[in-house]
């Protein structure tokens, strides 16, 4: 099982980027730690941070037949993009949406998310954990469909 992990802008400065909200781990620490879970999950990841809305809509688009399901954080687009919601909802692959703050718990214009909708669900508050509870939900769902089987 292949899983496409998607990191949207501002998301390669953790670590010196507001650590009171984002915690201090950098990207690569989180990924570090998603990568053993799915190591411990038997399952494949393929990991993408970019801050240009374009290449994101353009890897969600490459994903069917590549990936089984996504994984992502689309950080600022996720309370913008209707062009991210739209590709989430063409491609058919499965997304799970993480966040590291509670995005409900702060200022009201992050209260929205256009891509949410388009995604199995989301989970957002749980700091670098965001990204290990999510993969395990995406791959529980995953799995679910396929009826326990990959
Ligand atoms: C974020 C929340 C977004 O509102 C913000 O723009 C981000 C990070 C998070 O992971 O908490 O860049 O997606």
């Amino acid at each position: 099982m292949r899983i496409l992990v998607l990191n949207g802008p501002n998301l390669n400065l953790l670590g010196r980027r507001d650590a009171g909200i984002y915690g201090s781990a950098t990207l690569d620490d989180i990924l570090s730690g998603l990568k053993a879970k799915a190591a411990e999950l038997g399952v494949e990841l393929e990991c993408v941070q970019t801050n240009d809305e374009g290449e994101l809509v353009t890897r969600i688009g490459q994903a069917a037949g590549k990936s089984d399901g996504i994984l992502i954080n689309p950080a600022a687009y996720t309370h913008t993009s209707v062009a991210l919601r739209d590709a989430l909802e063409a491609c058919g692959v499965p997304a799970v949406e993480v966040h590291l703050s509670n995005i409900h718990a702060r200022e009201e214009f992050r209260h929205r998310s256009l891509t949410a909708a388009r995604c199995v669900g989301q989970i957002s508050g749980f700091g670098a954990d965001s990204y290990i509870l999510g993969l395990e939900a995406i791959v529980r769902n995953l799995r679910a469909r396929r009826g326990g089987k990959g």
